[in-house]
């Protein structure tokens, strides 16, 4: 191995995030929006998942414009240049195109070129997976300033029709910038899938499977079986996090956050019940932003980290679980 190679890898000992940023679209619809469009009531919206509102980005504006003011946002805040940045994993299951792929397109927007950019789809989870292939090239030396983002754009495959999907989703994107450091850092990510799930959660078509015969308007759509969704979410969710803690040989009080996907408030009081945390240590935006699938972490993340909660030093745990299905974690010291 060259000698550069090996300095590189004594020294990235951890990656550690250095920036946060996060974008919304301007556009609010509430829920009494949308009592006025579908059988569904404020009520009941806000009792069985917490939302209040969500932010939906008009047409015109694409995943990639969202990403790249949340990008451009993380970077400021970690005082680097975009030029800075060595590698893209970004994270999302609504590209604007199926080729260039959505890291590519934001590594052009922000003119940084020649490190890897590539994007992965893992649904809700998307975000804790691209942080942990992003973290394992950091502290393999490969990459010195790597910036990891969620950036979804749902409402272009929701059936804006079907009341048990429609009230829950949001656009909005999150991100991070991570950077080679002696100090922790990151701790350990967990990452796993279940592909048996699959009938669950999913969205209805793909550019290899093609269109469904007869498929109308609305297109391609998600749809969800909610109520097991919920109970296997509660379950795997409950289980990653003795996992994480396993892994570390920490206790449930040494968390001082909880940072979750922000699918549905009883899911996120169930896992903060499991961690024996008060509601007061978890960042809830989901009576703000909805459900943003794999932007839910890092907005979460950025509001904790702006709004002086998340304060450097504190520990804490991100989790998420998503169509797949697929769940994973992160412990990290902030
Ligand atoms: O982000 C990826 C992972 N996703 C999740 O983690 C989501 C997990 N699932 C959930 O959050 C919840 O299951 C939902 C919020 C999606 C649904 O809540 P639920 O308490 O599980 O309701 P349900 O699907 O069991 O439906 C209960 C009732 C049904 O009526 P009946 O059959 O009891 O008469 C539904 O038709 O609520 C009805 N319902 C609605 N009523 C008013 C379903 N959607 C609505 C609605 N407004 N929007």
């Amino acid at each position: 191995m060259p000698r550069d190679a090996v300095q590189r890898r004594a020294f990235s000992v951890y990656s550690r995030i250095v920036g946060t940023g996060s974008y919304l679209p301007e556009q609010i619809v509430t829920n009494f929006d949308l009592e006025r469009r579908m059988d569904t009531s404020d009520a009941w919206i806000r009792e069985r998942t917490g939302i209040e509102r969500r932010h939906i980005a008009p047409l015109g504006q694409s995943n990639v414009d969202m990403a790249e003011q949340a990008a451009r946002a993380a970077i400021a805040a970690a005082g680097l240049q975009p030029t800075d940045i060595d590698l893209i994993s970004f994270g999302t299951t609504t590209p604007d195109l199926v080729f260039p792929n959505a890291g590519v397109l934001l590594q052009a927007r922000l003119g940084c070129r020649g490190g890897p950019a590539f994007s992965l789809e893992a649904a809700c989870s998307g975000f804790i997976y691209a942080l942990a292939v992003a973290d394992k090239f950091v502290r393999a030396g490969d990459a010195k300033h790597a910036l990891v983002v969620g950036s979804e754009i749902l409402s272009r495959i929701t059936d804006h029709s079907d009341r048990s999907t429609a009230i829950l989703f949001g656009d909005g994107a999150g991100a991070v910038v991570l950077a080679a450091s002696a100090e922790p850092g990151i701790l350990s990510t967990h990452l796993h899938a279940d592909g048996s799930y699959q009938h669950l959660l999913y969205c209805t078509g793909g550019p290899a499977r093609g269109p469904a015969p007869g498929n109308m308007p609305p297109g391609d759509v998600v749809r969800m079986a909610g109520s097991e969704v919920f109970k296997i979410a509660v379950t795997l969710l409950g289980r990653i996090v003795d996992e994480t803690l396993a892994a570390n040989h920490l206790e449930k009080s040494d968390i001082d956050w909880l940072v979750p996907h922000q699918a549905n408030i009883r899911i996120i009081q169930a896992v903060a019940r499991k961690l024996g945390l008060p509601i007061e240590q978890v960042i809830v935006t989901v009576q703000e932003h909805g459900n943003t699938s794999t932007a839910s972490v890092p907005l979460a993340l950025d509001v904790g980290v702006r709004d002086g909660r998340i304060k450097r030093g504190d520990l804490l745990l991100l989790e998420a679980l998503g169509g797949g299905v697929t769940w994973g974690s992160a412990l990290l010291r902030y």
